[in-house]
């Protein structure tokens, strides 16, 4: 497909519910004392996998609409051995946070992936499971993922290695199932959505700056209702596009605004971004608001190694911007983008070059030297990983000369109506290839 240059993008609009929070709702409400109503579920292939896998696993779930579930929980020690492996398709937080929730489950678990999944590290979390009591097996440290639940897990203490939600979570997904108290240590603060709806859901939750303790208690969550916010993580291309296109002007509203995971607004902001956020409110129990984007004259930025899990995901796209920046941004402590859907490191600076940016990988991140004048463009091509095919899309509207864009399918993981949500915001860019 061809993404075009266009003029400027003016325009209000909304984007799917939060994934990562979707993925948990589903999961958590899997295991609760009878029924979840979710409202703004994100429905995407990864969280259509979540759907399918607790489905599985012998829970009901009612599609009301596409974005209202009904989730028949079967109590935390409820869910029962599937027929056949699971499938997380190209869903990490799926399989990660998969492996934690039945790790004190009776039975065998096998978990599989698609290529790209399978590619990615697993011991991570099988690592912390062991040590609480569960049998896990990797192959090779990747999947498939063999969990024979049933023993008792007892609590652990357990630092992060790295920065990493998936890993936490899946702890603490096990450590309401354990005996004792389960701690977690972060050394830098990422995503805390399941913390939150583990604490929402009656679970006894500690939180600490850098770690986090949760317990079985009475060994029964309810959740009820929640309502999940806007992904900021589907809001950044358009913002992204809006804050480097003159003249433009993006409004996305009901964005989640968690500050673990808003970095990319901190870091815009440094670079001279012109944003606004209205009507400031929560959305199940998670700070969100409208946020405005208006284009300005950017200049690059440092991101420190603390703050990449805040926009770990935006990283894709914080490079667009960098590119259209004055002068030199710098991004630290980001290798983790190397276990990615792909190694989105290499990736980045590849495609960026490929259409006329100054991009470098460091040792641990990545260097480019912006020029405030559009990009030139050429080929993209998302390498079957989403952030890539967004990261081509708003290379396209912000170029001189479009993007062959290769791979934009790959936008179905996370958003599916990613391209007519595009349309909407830059009428004329989106072109398919005519039917042969
Ligand atoms: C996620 C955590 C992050 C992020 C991913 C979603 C989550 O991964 O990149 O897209 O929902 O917990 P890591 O935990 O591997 O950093």
């Amino acid at each position: 497909m061809r993404i075009e240059p266009v003029p400027a993008l003016v325009a209000h609009v909304a984007v799917p519910g939060d994934k990562s929070i979707s993925h948990r709702a589903v999961l958590i409400g899997a295991v609760c004392e009878g029924a979840t109503g979710i409202s703004g579920f994100g429905r995407s292939a990864d969280t259509e996998a979540t759907i399918a896998a607790v489905r599985a696993l012998g829970v009901e779930v009612v599609e009301e609409d596409v974005d209202v579930l009904r989730v028949l929980g079967v109590g935390l020690e409820g869910l029962r051995q599937p027929d056949a492996p699971i499938d997380c398709g190209n869903a990490g937080t799926l399989m990660r946070l998969l492996t934690g929730l039945v790790a004190g489950q009776e039975g065998r678990f096998e978990l599989v992936g698609d290529e790209s999944l399978s590619a990615r590290p697993m011991e991570r979390v099988a690592e912390p499971l062991r040590r609480m009591g569960a049998t896990v097996d990797t192959t090779d440290g990747h999947a498939p993922v063999v969990v024979e639940g049933g023993a008792a897990l007892s609590a652990i203490d357990y630092e992060l290695p790295v920065p990493s939600a998936q890993v936490k979570s899946a702890v603490l997904l096990a450590g309401v199932q354990a005996d004792g108290r389960t701690t977690v240590a972060e050394p830098m603060p990422t995503r805390d959505h399941t913390e939150r709806l583990l604490e929402r859901s009656g679970a006894p939750v500690t939180r600490r700056p850098t770690s986090v303790t949760v317990e079985r208690g009475r060994g029964e969550l309810q959740l009820t209702e929640i309502e999940i916010a806007g992904d900021i993580s589907s809001a950044a291309p358009f913002l992204v596009a809006a804050a480097i296109v003159p003249g433009s002007a993006v409004t996305v509203h009901g964005v989640g605004l968690n500050p673990r995971r808003a970095g990319l607004l901190d870091v815009l902001e440094r670079m001279g971004a012109r944003i606004a956020i209205y009507n400031r409110r929560s959305i199940g129990g998670e700070p969100a608001g409208d946020v405005e984007l208006r284009a300005s004259e950017l200049v690059g930025a440092t991101v420190a190694a603390a703050e990449v899990p805040t926009l770990v995901d935006e990283l894709p796209l914080l490079a667009v911007a960098a590119c259209h920046a004055r002068g030199d941004t710098v991004v630290h402590g980001a290798s983790e983008l190397r276990y990615k859907e792909s190694n989105r490191l290499d990736a980045i600076v590849e495609e960026l070059r490929r259409i006329g940016g100054h991009a470098r990988s460091t040792s641990d991140g990545f260097r480019i030297r912006g020029v405030p004048a559009r990009l030139r463009g050429g080929v993209v091509d998302s390498r079957g990983d989403h952030r890539l095919a967004m990261l081509g899309a708003v290379a396209g509207v912000a170029s001189r000369e479009g993007v062959e864009l290769r791979g934009g399918e790959a936008v179905e993981t996370s958003f599916p109506g990613f391209f007519e949500v595009l349309e909407q915001v830059a009428p004329g860019a989106v072109h398919y290839p005519a039917a042969s």
